[in-house]
């Protein structure tokens, strides 16, 4: 019996794996212009750091996470996101004590949650994600969102919305609180199992239920935006006024809550609103997250950033038809006749692409017009053939795939010929 890819999971191939490339070398470049630096954490951390960080209350630790004891008896999860990670490495190496601050990171790399696989939603999927750690500015939290809205336009989406909303400091989260308790309490008993433990340990959690999500208390629930005190209300403000400078369009949506327990003041997601795009809308979602290093042992430090993934990237990219220009073919195909044609060409091709250029040759022992399909198949830019005359004279012709020309020339001087080619 074959054995097949776990559920959840892909194998991105050649032919697709160059679109990762792309949109993660657009990610590089804007995260150089932006100013922030690539940080790699562990695939796997101490359950614990999830359980405190991400909260115990959240469908990600309570029934998405890839937990298991290793030999030495630990507990173990494969990471569900990074941003807990990144926090753990800031507060483990100090980086609050580095002399430039804000510190400005970003991670990309593979996430693991056991939920229901469907289109747009793997159990293992590769976030790209940022992480701004030291500073209290609104401007940073437009700045995160300017990063994330740029990368997808630049890759050149269109069809995007931009949410946001503000969960406000710890006071206001407490009043709202009350608020949900005192909103949901009398008819508890109409919601899901899990919504009725939320209710003590988080209520919040409750407008997220995907369960609940129709019931009537739903819509009728009391909205944070009502309970922001005069601090955290100046900030969301302050805000959406950056937003606006950058003109960047947003929505304010007052049940934007994430599913995630460190949010506090700015929370927003950007979606697709592409036609055909699955049920799954949202492409990336981030907030601000002061408190989360304290939460895991660090000192009092504010935090924000955002996670989005490359398969929904794709996902929308598809959605509205963008193809990106993957296939540039190769430079030059080495096409050869007769066996010391054949033997020259090994060393040749070596040569080639110790000159920055990108060369194959045959290794199936193919006719000769085989191996100019061959070249066509590569998209080759240029044919090089070498015959058993043009070797005895040293020389080698060159054809010019596009336009068909054709010139001789020395071969002890072909790879810088071609070098002055490329540079043209
Ligand atoms: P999140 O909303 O859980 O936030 O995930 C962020 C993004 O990861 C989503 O918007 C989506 O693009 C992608 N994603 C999540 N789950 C899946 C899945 N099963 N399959 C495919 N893509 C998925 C976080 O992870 C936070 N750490 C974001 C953050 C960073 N907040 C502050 N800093």
């Amino acid at each position: 019996m074959s054995i097949s890819i776990p559920r959840g999971t892909q194998d991105i191939l050649p032919g697709e794996v160059e679109k990762w490339q792309l949109i993660e070398a657009k990610a590089r470049e804007l995260c150089e212009k932006y100013q922030y630096q690539e940080i790699r954490t562990p695939i796997f951390e101490s359950t614990e750091l999830f359980s405190r960080g991400v909260g115990d209350s959240t469908d990600i630790v309570q029934k998405e996470m890839y937990t298991f004891e290793d030999r030495g008896k630990r507990s173990i999860t494969l990471r569900p996101e990074g941003t807990a990670a990144v926090v753990r490495s800031f507060v483990e190496k100090k980086m609050f004590g580095y002399a430039s601050q804000p510190v400005k990171l970003y991670y990309m790399g593979p996430m693991f949650r056991y939920e229901r696989p469907q289109a747009g939603r793997f159990r293992q999927f590769v976030q790209f994600g940022v992480e701004a750690l030291g500073s209290n500015d609104p401007a940073i939290d437009a700045e995160v969102i300017s990063l994330a809205m740029n990368l997808y336009k630049e890759m050149g989406l269109r069809k995007l919305k931009l949410i946001i909303n503000s969960l406000g400091d710890k006071e206001s989260r407490i009043a709202h609180r009350d608020a949900l308790v005192k909103h949901f309490q009398p008819r508890i008993g109409e919601f899901c199992h899990d919504c009725q433990n939320r209710l003590e340990k988080n209520p919040l959690r409750i407008l997220d239920c995907k369960q609940d999500r129709d019931h009537e208390l739903m819509k009728s629930a009391p909205s944070i935006l009502e309970f922001l005190n005069d601090f955290s209300k100046a900030y969301f403000e302050k805000l959406q006024q950056y937003l606006t400078q950058l003109d960047i369009p947003f929505e304010v949506d007052a049940n934007l809550v994430r599913g995630l327990d460190y949010y506090n003041h700015t929370a927003f997601e950007i979606m697709s609103n592409a036609e055909g795009f699955g049920a799954i809308t949202t492409l990336c979602g981030g907030g601000r997250y002061n408190g989360l290093a304290e939460e895991i042992g660090g000192p009092e430090t504010p935090g924000i950033g955002f996670a989005l993934s490359i398969e929904r990237f794709i996902a929308a990219l598809n959605a509205e038809g963008i193809e990106l220009e993957t296939d540039q073919g190769i430079d030059c195909y080495l096409a050869a006749l007769g066996e010391e044609a054949k033997d020259y060409t090994v060393g040749l091709l070596q040569q080639l692409r110790m000159a920055g250029i990108s060369a194959e040759r045959d290794y199936l022992d193919r006719k000769f017009k085989a191996q100019f399909k061959a070249a066509d198949r590569l998209k080759a830019k240029y044919v090089a053939v070498l015959g058993e005359d043009e070797l005895k004279n040293k020389k080698i012709n060159l054809k010019n795939m596009a336009t068909g020309d054709q010139v001789e020339i020395e071969l002890d001087s072909f790879v810088r010929y071609f070098q002055g080619l490329k540079g043209e």
